[in-house]
C-alpha cells in the first residue's frame, strides 16, 4: 500500500501514527496472551516471548509520545487490535512453539511491509521525528519476523492460520489508514 497525501480533519502522518500505536497495542497484547498460555505448558519459550513483548511495549510508548506531540488521536481501532491480538496470541499459542512463530512471522512480515512504504512517504515529507521512530522500531519488527521464521514459523501446515492472521492484520492498517 502505498501512503499518501489525505484530506479530512487528520494529516497522513498522524494517522500512521495512530495506526501504528494501535498496531503495538495489538502486538503487546499477542505477546501477553503467549505468555499466558506458555506458563501453564511451555515455560522455557517464555524468556523469549518475554523480550518480545518488552520491544512492543517500547515500541507502543515511542508512538505515543509522537502522537502527544503533535496532538494526534487514539485510533478508533485500539481497543478491537487489543482483543484481536490477544485472540491471536492465545490461539496461536495453543498450537504450540510452530504456531506462536508462525503467528509472529505472518504478523510481523505485513508489519515490515507496512513500515517501509510509511518510510518512504515519511522522508518525502521530511518529517525526521517520526522517520527516525519508524525507521528504529522496523529494525526490531524485521528482528522478530526473522526469528519467528527461523524457529519454526515456516511450517507449511500453519499456512492458512498465516493467511488469516496477515489478513487480518492487513484490515486493521488499511481500516485506520482511512
Ligand atoms: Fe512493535
Ligand atoms: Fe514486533
Amino acid at each position: 500500500m502505498r501512503y499518501q497525501d489525505c484530506a479530512g480533519s487528520l494529516d497522513t502522518v498522524r494517522k500512521i501514527l495512530k495506526v501504528n500505536h494501535a498496531g503495538e497495542f495489538g502486538a503487546v497484547n499477542i505477546y501477553r496472551a503467549q505468555i499466558l498460555v506458555s506458563k501453564f505448558f511451555r515455560r522455557r519459550y517464555v524468556p523469549m516471548l518475554q523480550n518480545f513483548m518488552a520491544d512492543e511495549t517500547r515500541h507502543l510508548n515511542i508512538f505515543w509520545t509522537e502522537i502527544q506531540k503533535r496532538h494526534g488521536v487514539r485510533c478508533k481501532s485500539y481497543w478491537l487490535c487489543g482483543v484481536g491480538g490477544w485472540a491471536m496470541g492465545a490461539i496461536s499459542a495453543l498450537f504450540g512453539k510452530a504456531g506462536m512463530m508462525a503467528c509472529t512471522w505472518a504478523v510481523e512480515s505485513v508489519v515490515v511491509h507496512h513500515l517501509k512504504e510509511q518510510l518512504i512517504y515519511l522522508n518525502q515529507q521530511r518529517d525526521c521525528g517520526v522517520y527516525d521512530a519508524v525507521k528504529f522500531i522496523l529494525e526490531d519488527e524485521e528482528n522478530h519476523r526473522d526469528i519467528g521464521y527461523a524457529e519454526g514459523g515456516g511450517n507449511i501446515f500453519y499456512l492458512p492460520f498465516r493467511f488469516m492472521i496477515s489478513a487480518f492484520t492487513e484490515i486493521v492498517i488499511r481500516l485506520g489508514m482511512r
